[in-house]
């Protein structure tokens, strides 16, 4: 079984800050590194070191070709990973703070030109039964749900950035799963729009889960809840999953990403949620440690001989 990741490739530049800049302030980063990331490259790169048979679908500029070359050693097949040399490729500038967390902007360049006959194409290599995993960072994400789920694929959906438009997508019914954090969760059950209400508080999980169960009821849901783990529901099975913490909290960024690629594959392997949810807790849990997206996700050898702290 196959696994097609058709997602966004990007060079992220990455400043480290001593806080967040907000309006009308200019501040000095105290370090700046310049790194692979993306949010589809990432998950490729998760999947393939948790041992997967992934495909990456996209589009890089004449400048993207590192990217490329570092999909290919992570072991992941770049047969429909397309060129388009008069654009340039997409780009992150990524804040981070001494606490890991981070503030991200993207300019999506070639992320956003992936067409509707690309897409055809590349679908006409996989079947029913093959896995399709998504996120919201290129152009067609609809058009994708709806070929991939005619064709009989599994349709993943780590919706991720929400934006208005993805809220206005017609196909997000038909998607097999959706894996999400909690911010994303609200925003795609429609609780967040009785934000007001409450003076925007955080929902509680269980509610937000019920009401994403009735949204989209054919699709089984992932959501990460930060320290607190993760709750996953197919069917009628619930499972949770803890936090596991390894030691200083470096960077962030790429940590739901590593989630999604560890749990996915995990699946596609026909492992219980149980242990699809330890492996790609204990994966998230140690890239934070270590700066940078896709160069801090872990190989599987890593997180089965991990010691968490906790
Ligand atoms: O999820 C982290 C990723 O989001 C970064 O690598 C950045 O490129 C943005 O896409």
């Amino acid at each position: 079984m196959k696994i097609l990741n058709y997602g966004s490739l990007n060079v992220d530049h990455v400043y480290q800050m001593p806080a967040f800049v907000t309006a009308g302030e200019t501040l000095s980063a105290t370090d700046c590194a310049t790194h692979t990331g993306g949010k589809g490259l990432n998950q490729s790169v998760a999947l393939a070191r948790a041992g997967a048979e992934v495909y990456h679908g996209g589009k890089i500029g004449a400048d993207g070709e590192t990217l490329r070359a570092f999909l290919e050693k992570a072991g992941v097949d770049c047969t429909f990973l397309r060129t388009d040399p008069g654009v340039p490729t997409g780009h992150a500038i990524i804040q981070v703070v001494p606490s890991g967390e981070n503030c991200i902007m993207i300019y999506g360049g070639t992320n956003r030109m992936v067409s509707r006959e690309e897409i055809d194409e590349t679908l006409g290599h996989f079947s029913a039964g093959d896995y399709l995993l998504l996120q919201n960072e290129i152009s067609n994400v609809d058009y994708l749900i709806e070929k991939g789920h005619e064709k009989g694929m599994i349709t993943v959906l780590n919706p991720s950035p929400i934006t208005a438009e993805l809220l206005s997508y017609k196909n997000l019914g038909l998607l097999d799963w959706l894996i999400v954090n909690r911010g994303e969760a609200e925003a795609l059950s429609g609780l967040a729009e009785d934000g007001d209400a409450d003076g925007g508080k955080a929902k509680d999980p269980d509610a937000v889960l019920a009401a994403l169960r009735t949204r989209y009821p054919r699709a089984g849901i992932v959501m990460t809840l930060g320290k607190h783990g993760a709750v996953c529901l197919r069917g009628g099975e619930k499972v949770t999953g803890r936090t596991y913490t390894y030691g200083k909290r470096v960077d962030t960024t790429g940590a739901g990403d590593t989630f999604t690629g560890y749990f996915l594959a995990g699946l596609a392997r026909g492992l219980s949620l149980e242990s699809c949810m330890e492996l790609a807790g204990k994966a998230a849990g140690i890239s934070i440690t270590v700066a940078g997206a896709a160069v801090s996700i872990p190989d599987m050898e890593t997180v089965l001989s991990s010691i968490p702290l906790e």
